[in-house]
């Protein structure tokens, strides 16, 4: 049977670490997947997450049972807590309840497999673009593709009056996907009025809003990032939230996500999340446990929430500092393009313009990997590679 098998394409994203690793050259640069290095380009342990090693290795009863399907409580109602904020009345109402999953990635699955499950065929409006695995985990779970626009790749910027104008024509049921902040791969959110105003096309459409939410904190700041999905859960509506804490937490190979069913009253809230028990069954049965004990532990602890909060600093302070440098260094390099825009966006990512063409050129002659969608991990830019990565981009314009 395997002999007859066609190999299957590499991963847009995570395909390009494995061809990284495979490139001989001295000088290669992987800016590919989102994960964030500091300056010398290492991916740090923060340093919330060694205290809270501690903290863990003194209190955590490891023993060698399961989690409960739905993972850690009080991680999940961390995971409530920190969507919703201390001042929401929407924690102590039960009608937010979030179960753990491996990694955001789970936290999509699992809300895909819950959307099939209570709506079979249902159909998902995706932002164009959108982060590439997108596509691939809500076909997996047999849903239905539509796209809306959202970038205009002409003027860098929102495609606002578009977007809305295609929001405008979902049905009640359908679902739509949101990132929450610091959108993959453009770095174009919507902002606070735009929010609210999609919040109350939603109210009005009746459609079901699911929130990828995989950088908070790496946009504004950790309050801030939570506008939008805010803006919708106050109007009472139900909504959905696959959250991730790889990178805001640096817990990248723990794997701590979360699915969050918002609904509009507990009992309702209780019945979904039987069904979401059932699509984590299924698929990996219970989540595992250590990553999920860690962000417990800072989550539980007000000191351990401030060292958290500013090791999340740090990260962003340092990506929109390296932004500046970017876009100064490309502007010393060629007059052939404007890179100032790449200032404006936010998050991990740069969405630089660049075409599929010079995305292979780069990869071929100068051994730097970023995504075909010419999607750059600022994250992974340093003081060292700074300077020859803005000269061989000069060099594929
Ligand atoms: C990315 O977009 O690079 C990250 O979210 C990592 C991944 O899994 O693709």
């Amino acid at each position: 049977m395997f002999e007859s098998v066609e190999p299957a394409p590499p991963d847009p994203i995570l395909g390009l670490t494995e061809a990284f690793k495979e490139d001989p050259s001295p000088g290669k640069i992987n800016l590919g997947t989102g994960i964030y290095a500091d300056d010398t380009g290492k991916t740090p342990t923060l340093e919330c997450i060694k205290a809270a090693e501690k903290v863990v290795s003194e209190t955590a009863t490891s023993g060698g049972g399961y989690l409960p399907m739905t993972g850690l409580a009080e991680y999940d109602r961390g995971v409530v807590a920190l969507l919703f904020g201390e001042e929401s009345e929407i924690p102590a109402s039960g009608r937010a309840l979030a179960a753990q999953t491996p990694g955001g990635t789970g936290g999509l699955r699992v809300a895909a497999d819950f959307i099939a499950r209570i709506k079979p065929g249902a159909r998902i409006w995706m932002s164009d673009p959108t982060w590439a695995n997108h596509n691939g985990i809500f076909t997996a779970a047999g849903l239905e593709l539509a796209t809306y626009p959202y970038y205009n790749h002409e003027t860098k910027a929102l495609n606002f009056d578009e977007m809305v104008a295609t929001l405008k024509e979902v049905p009640a049921g359908d679902v739509v996907l949101f990132h929450a902040c610091c959108h993959n791969p453009s770095g174009m959110d919507p902002n606070a009025e735009q929010w609210n105003q999609l919040a109350d096309l939603a109210a009005e459409r009746g459609f079901l809003p699911l929130f990828d939410f995989a950088y908070q904190g790496f946009g504004t700041g950790i309050e801030e990032d939570a506008f939008g999905l805010r803006a919708f859960a106050e109007k009472g509506m139900e909504l959905l939230v696959a959250s991730s804490f790889s990178k805001n937490f640096g817990l990248y190979n723990q794997r701590a996500g979360a699915m969050t069913v918002v609904a509009r009253t507990a009992e309702a809230a209780t019945v979904a999340m039987s069904h979401v028990k059932l699509a984590i069954r299924v698929n990996y049965s219970n989540p595992p446990a250590h990553g999920a004990r860690l962000v417990a532990a800072v989550l539980a602890d007000s000191d351990l929430r401030r060292v958290w909060e500013q090791d999340v600093t740090t990260m962003r302070n340092r990506i929109n500092g390296v932004r500046q440098q970017f876009v100064e260094t490309m502007a010393t390099k060629t007059d052939k393009a404007d890179f100032s825009f790449v200032a404006t966006q936010c998050g991990m990512f740069s969405f630089s313009g660049l075409n599929k063409e010079q995305v292979l050129e780069l990869r071929e002659k100068h051994s730097i990997y970023i995504v075909g969608s010419g999607r750059i991990s600022i994250a992974g830019i340093t003081s060292a590679n700074l300077d020859p990565l803005c000269s061989a981009i000069a060099a594929v314009l």
